[in-house]
């Protein structure tokens, strides 16, 4: 017997990456997410996903092609419940190609739905890997620095992808992120299509080195040298020539007190973060501007590192 007969759920953006930690290091962001509503109904069974938001016409509404129907489909799957027909309805509330896991965040909220209205038979860790489906559908690759924050919150480490192993990590309440999206789209699959297959020793060193000394930074409090573990050898010297302005804005963020500064996830957004509230919103402000001198106009949030993930927002 199901305690409800719909749920929806909020999933937020995330910051995938973190400049170090490609593909293995993700936090939540704060206050922008998509919705889903999953209902028990008796009508077609795998109907479309029904689409609403400002960003909902602009993705297919077929179940085997939309992010959110994906998870839902791997869920059901795996729980032997193919059978059950449910409804998915998506408010897309968040821009498409923007670099804040907004395929994630829709997947996330559609898995934690389902799984809050068949009475909560998974834990939340337990949903990442059908969240992560809906992400091989967006873009070829199954990963989960985006999914795996979204459905937990805060900001989560990878260890293993085979066998999943995520850990989550408590960040400094002092800590806050700036999100700048710029108003251009870059689809992950084109941005992970250009990086290099094959990496010099050298730089797997260096990269390894860095995403290690940026955990201890983290733990200990340490922001010199968090700041200094923030480099990326593997998919920012490839990815900034898609972004216009992204020189120019990283330069300005650190001279107005960014602790660090790099892509957010796939891009062609920015994150930078901050040692408070303030110096991310002055940091915001530089971002923008530098993004207005090469003729983009943008969108900035502020963030703690210690964002919730998913959450029930109303139940029938
Ligand atoms: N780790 C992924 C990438 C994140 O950089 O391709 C995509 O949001």
């Amino acid at each position: 017997m199901n305690p409800y007969k719909s749920v929806t759920a909020f999933a937020p953006a995330t910051v995938a990456n973190v400049s170090c930690g490609f593909d293995i290091m993700g936090f939540a962001i704060k206050g922008i997410g998509d919705k889903v509503t999953i209902s028990l109904q008796s009508d077609i069974p795998d109907s479309p996903v029904i689409l609403s938001g400002n960003y909902g016409h602009l993705i297919p509404s077929e179940r085997i092609k939309n992010t959110a129907g994906v998870a839902v489909n791997a869920f059901l799957k795996a729980r032997g419940n193919s059978q059950l027909n449910v409804r998915i309805e998506l408010e897309k509330n968040m821009p498409l190609g923007s670099g804040m896991g907004s395929s994630a965040s829709s997947s996330a909220a559609a898995v934690f739905a389902l799984n809050h209205l068949l009475g909560c038979p998974l834990s939340v860790s337990e949903l990442i890997p059908f969240a992560m489906e809906g992400e091989r559908i967006a873009c070829g690759a199954a990963h989960a620095d985006n999914v795996a924050p979204a459905l937990l919150g805060g900001f989560v480490l990878i260890r293993s992808y085979s066998p999943l192993d995520i850990i989550s990590v408590s960040c400094p309440d002092e800590l806050f992120c700036t999100l700048v999206h710029p108003h251009i789209e870059l689809q992950t699959i084109d941005a992970r299509r250009i990086l290099k297959n094959d990496i010099s020793m050298e730089d797997v060193v260096k990269q390894s080195a860095n995403a290690a000394s940026f955990m201890v930074a983290l733990l200990q409090n340490d922001y010199n040298l968090l700041g200094r573990s923030m480099h990326d050898l593997l998919a920012e010297p490839k990815r900034t020539q898609l972004i216009p302005g992204f020189e120019n804005a990283k330069h300005n963020a650190l001279n107005a007190g960014a602790i660090g500064c790099g892509i957010s996830g796939s891009g062609p957004s920015l994150f930078a973060l901050c040692r408070s509230e303030l110096t991310a919103n002055i940091v915001a402000k530089e971002i923008k501007k530098s993004f207005l001198d090469a003729g983009l106009e943008s969108d900035t949030f502020i963030s703690s590192l210690n964002a919730p993930g998913a959450c029930i927002v109303n139940t029938k």
